[in-house]
């Protein structure tokens, strides 16, 4: 029987004297002992996990795959609703559900009709809630200045939130894109470029804002250098020491985007590109640095964004930095899920269960989606 094993060289027949008489003329491969022991060596120190303690037939990978609850056994990676995140679009008025055309089953609510998905998400076993708003148009302005206002609709939000259900944790997100009037995430200049400094003292006003209304995650989606670290110690110095910050660290210029933008009503008055703040797609070890130095500015958590797209940086940052990593499975990727089944190309509860799990295998603490009632319930909570 010739020997499969990988790495192709490697074989187990010859590891003792005993074994190369009993298996001489039967492996296809023949090396000495002594370079199979380094080899073996090397092999051990890539992967000990991948180290087989048998060869087929003795070794059948699929005996224990056979049976639902042997699968169940072995399963090393499990998707709970207490994984999730469910993001939420604020709107004004009252009584207010406003579908998105762009995001199938996804509304925006008015603030009053916004505890009832705290309490939906409770009721569900989602820990947390992330919160977006589609600013009025005469409210947005080149300073962002409703950014500010401490009865701005993700302020008001945030309190209806945490009157309808306490124990659920609210994230807001720090950035000015649905507070310009041209739609970038933060001040611009006279040549449309966006100022870091000055975006980063108003982003740190803005978490505090945030802060004083309850949110108890802070999650700057801007990509402005130094911003984690202005929003730290303004929340130090005003006694906010257990908010948390959860960094967009690796924040990429994506096209998946578009209907996130439908939602806050930011599409249509965004001139030009993020790609001056927003990351390459090309770019891995950047990210990497770009999440040590949120890290090093006092982020608690980082997040990679978008997410199915970007895994193996997901994996990259949690081997690196060994911190709980988030994705955010994005308005481009849930629209590609629902298209995808609408068009009878794939079953949608499968198609979220199957991308939700591949972000815990990869790493993952949890994951943003807008999926997340439609996964807690399959996940039966
Ligand atoms: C804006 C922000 C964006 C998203 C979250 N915060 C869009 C952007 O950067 O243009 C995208 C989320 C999604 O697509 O679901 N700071």
């Amino acid at each position: 029987m010739p020997c499969e094993l990988p790495p192709a060289g490697i074989c187990r027949h010859w590891e003792n004297d005993t074994d190369r008489d009993r298996f001489q003329g039967s492996c296809a491969v023949r090396i000495g002992r002594g370079a199979f022991a380094a080899l073996q060596e090397r092999w051990r120190a890539l992967s000990p996990a991948a180290m087989p303690s048998a060869s087929f037939p003795a070794l059948r990978l699929r005996r224990t795959r056979a049976t639902a609850w042997s699968r169940a056994l072995v399963a090393e990676t499990v998707l709970t609703p207490s994984d999730l995140i469910w993001p939420l679009f604020v709107t004004q008025g009252e009584g207010v559900e406003e579908p998105i055309a762009t995001l199938p089953g996804v509304s925006r609510w008015s603030v009053d009709r916004i505890g009832e998905r705290a309490r939906e998400a409770r009721d569900l076993g989602i820990p947390c809630v992330a919160l977006f708003p589609n600013t009025p148009p005469a409210l947005r302005t080149d300073d962002a200045r409703e950014a500010l206002n401490p009865a701005n609709l993700i302020c008001r939000a945030v309190r209806a939130l945490k009157d309808a259900a306490p124990d659920i944790g609210v994230l807001t997100d720090v950035a000015l894109d649905p507070y310009t009037a041209h739609g970038h995430d933060g001040i611009v200049d006279a040549a449309g470029y966006v100022l870091n400094d000055a975006t980063s003292r108003i982003l740190a006003d803005q978490a505090l804002v945030q802060a004083e209304a309850g949110a108890d995650i802070i999650a700057p989606s801007d990509m402005m250098d130094g911003r984690v670290g202005a929003i730290r110690s303004a929340l130090e110095q005003a006694g906010h020491v257990n908010v948390q910050i959860m960094a967009y660290a690796a924040k990429y210029a994506s096209a998946f985007y578009g209907p996130f933008r439908d939602a806050v009503g930011s599409r249509g008055l965004l001139k030009g590109d993020k790609k001056s703040y927003q990351m390459d797609p090309a770019n891995g070890e950047e990210a990497l640095r770009e999440v040590a130095l949120d890290l090093a500015e006092g982020a608690d958590t980082v997040m990679v964004k978008p997410g199915l797209p970007y895994l193996d940086i997901i994996r990259r940052v949690k081997e690196r930095f060994e911190v709980p990593v988030f994705a955010y499975q994005v308005s481009g990727e849930y629209a590609m899920i629902e298209a995808a089944a609408a068009a009878g190309a794939g079953d949608r509860d499968a198609l979220v269960l199957e991308t939700l799990t591949a972000f815990k295998r990869a790493g993952c603490a949890g994951v943003l989606t807008y999926h997340a009632p439609v996964a807690a319930r399959l996940l039966g909570a």
